[in-house]
């Protein structure tokens, strides 16, 4: 496939893409960060600024070859039980992310949105991430949707509990509850460092979705490994139940 705007063999695995199978909805459990650092004698949250740096450059990449939305799980709710220095150095991260991603978030067109339980996180921070969808909300080639304060069981509590209050019982009220109930369910779910689990990401929207892990660890992460990912997607048949 040609792709729009990078350098020609840059990236070899383009050539195998079929644009016309594109995963519209790529959702990303960036796992690895801790043993990436370990691994290098270096303190855990090396591996976080360097997976931030990563997370920078596949955002870029999957808004260049036609992904329409892309979800990173940056911070779950169990995250909160990890050393307390980790927590502020991740919501520092956050924080110089916010402040300075947004500008490029709106030059290249990319609309941010957050699900999860903001009003948990730091008043800060959650004036930042208003202030980051405010600007980015006209956002047309791509939705980027991070991930922060979230887990999978309790937005389907809380939806069932607006649900409840309408008190119409069927599939479609319910994911009208949901965090961004506009987003299509992902189509293709990467999990980097090996890990096999799901860990209460997106429980309700993955019903269908093709999972992918990969050995490799978040830090190490490139656009050929998301083309890797990509490409076995595309080998795959989705009968969605049907046979
Ligand atoms: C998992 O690695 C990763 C996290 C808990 C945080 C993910 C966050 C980022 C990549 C950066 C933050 C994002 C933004 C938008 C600033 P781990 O620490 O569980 O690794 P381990 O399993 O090897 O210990």
């Amino acid at each position: 496939m040609r792709i729009e705007g990078l350098k020609k063999g840059l990236f070899p695995l383009a050539e195998k893409i079929n644009p016309e199978r594109l995963p519209l909805h790529v959702a990303i459990i960036m796992d690895g960060n801790g043993r990436w650092a370990k691994k290098r004698k270096l303190p855990r949250v090396k591996g976080h600024e360097k997976g931030t740096e990563v997370l920078r450059k596949i955002i870029e990449f999957s808004a260049n070859i036609g992904i329409k939305y892309l979800t990173a799980f940056a911070f779950s709710k169990e995250n909160w039980g990890r050393p307390e220095e980790e927590i502020n150095f991740l919501m520092n991260l956050l924080r110089r992310y916010l402040r300075k991603e947004t500008k490029n978030l709106k030059r290249n067109r990319i609309k941010l949105s957050i699900a999860g339980d903001r009003e948990e996180l730091p008043i800060d921070v959650q004036e930042l991430m208003r202030k980051a969808e405010e600007e980015t909300k006209k956002g047309e080639r791509m939705e980027l949707i991070l991930a922060i304060n979230y887990g999978g069981r309790s937005e389907i509590m809380r939806a069932a509990k607006f649900m409840s209050q309408e008190g119409e019982f069927t599939q479609e009220a319910f994911r009208r509850h949901l965090f961004l109930p506009h987003v299509q369910d992902p189509d293709l779910l990467i999990r980097t460092s090996g890990e096999q689990r799901i860990s209460n990401f997106l429980l309700w929207q993955i019903a269908y979705t093709e999972l992918y892990f990969t050995p490799v660890l978040w830090p190490d992460f490139s656009e050929e490994e998301f083309l890797k990912a990509i490409l076995d997607y595309q080998g795959r048949e989705r009968r969605f139940g049907r046979i």
